[in-house]
């Protein structure tokens, strides 16, 4: 049976779920924060180490305004109000992605709820936030350059913002897409992938446990027979 480590969720269809059920988009990011939680509390009930959530990419610039900003406030705010609940559940958050580039508030908040938690030795959540694959890579190959040191493979791992992470063991990617969207290629080259149906919102912890058990039963052979 395959021990899970690392799991990897690309939540797509908070949108679509938000059109359906109450109209707006925005109703939909609002209702995918509950799917958060409810994974977050099976990874720590399963002793799961690290947690991987794409909350927002390099890409999603492209979004309305009006979206891109309710986005970061929700975020803002779920930060603000359980990082208590969170330091009780002995978690560990870390950002992953161009953080700089994100507005001030939210930055200040972000650097205070990874402060706060960074004693924690529960189960870590990395939020990808501002994040892109092809430019965390581009950035790792610039700072070994910079530090005039080998380009090998060992030395891109530790030069990515995932250094120091094992690779997903799992990637979910809900709402019946089946793309990477510029995740973590680098690091999922052997993850195994599981794309669901259901959107984000909607996505249950039956479901999540469904997707352990499976992975539990794959036979990973990394290349060999
Ligand atoms: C993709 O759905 C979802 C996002 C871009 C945002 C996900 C963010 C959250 C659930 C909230 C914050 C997260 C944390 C970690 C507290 P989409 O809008 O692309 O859906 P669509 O495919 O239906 O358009």
């Amino acid at each position: 049976m395959n021990p899970v480590k690392h799991v990897a969720i690309i939540m797509d269809g908070n949108g679509r779920w938000g059109i359906k059920h109450k109209n707006s988009r925005n109703a939909g990011h609002k209702a995918g924060l509950n799917s958060v939680e409810g994974v977050i509390n099976e990874c720590i009930k399963v002793n799961i180490k690290h947690l991987t959530l794409y909350a927002f990419s390099t890409e999603n610039w492209r979004r309305p305004k009006k979206e891109i900003n309710f986005l970061f406030n929700l975020l803002e705010n779920f930060l603000i109000n359980k990082v208590d609940s969170l330091i009780k559940k002995k978690i560990k958050l870390k950002f992953i992605g161009e953080i700089n580039k994100l507005p001030k508030n939210l930055k200040k908040v972000i650097k205070n709820s990874e402060l706060k938690t960074s004693k924690n030795l529960g189960l870590q959540v990395n939020v990808a936030l501002n994040y892109g694959s092809k430019n965390e890579i581009l950035n790792s190959i610039k700072l070994i350059n910079k530090k005039n040191i080998k380009i090998n493979e060992k030395n891109i791992n530790k030069n990515l913002f995932t250094k120091g992470i094992s690779d997903p063991d799992i990637l979910i990617r809900t709402g019946n897409t089946h793309r990477l969207s510029n995740f973590m290629l680098w690091q999922i080259s052997y993850t195994e992938i599981f794309f669901e149906k259901k959107l984000w919102p909607e996505f249950n912890l039956n479901d999540f446990r469904k997707i352990l058990s499976k992975y539990k039963l794959v036979k990973r052979n990394f290349g060999s027979i």
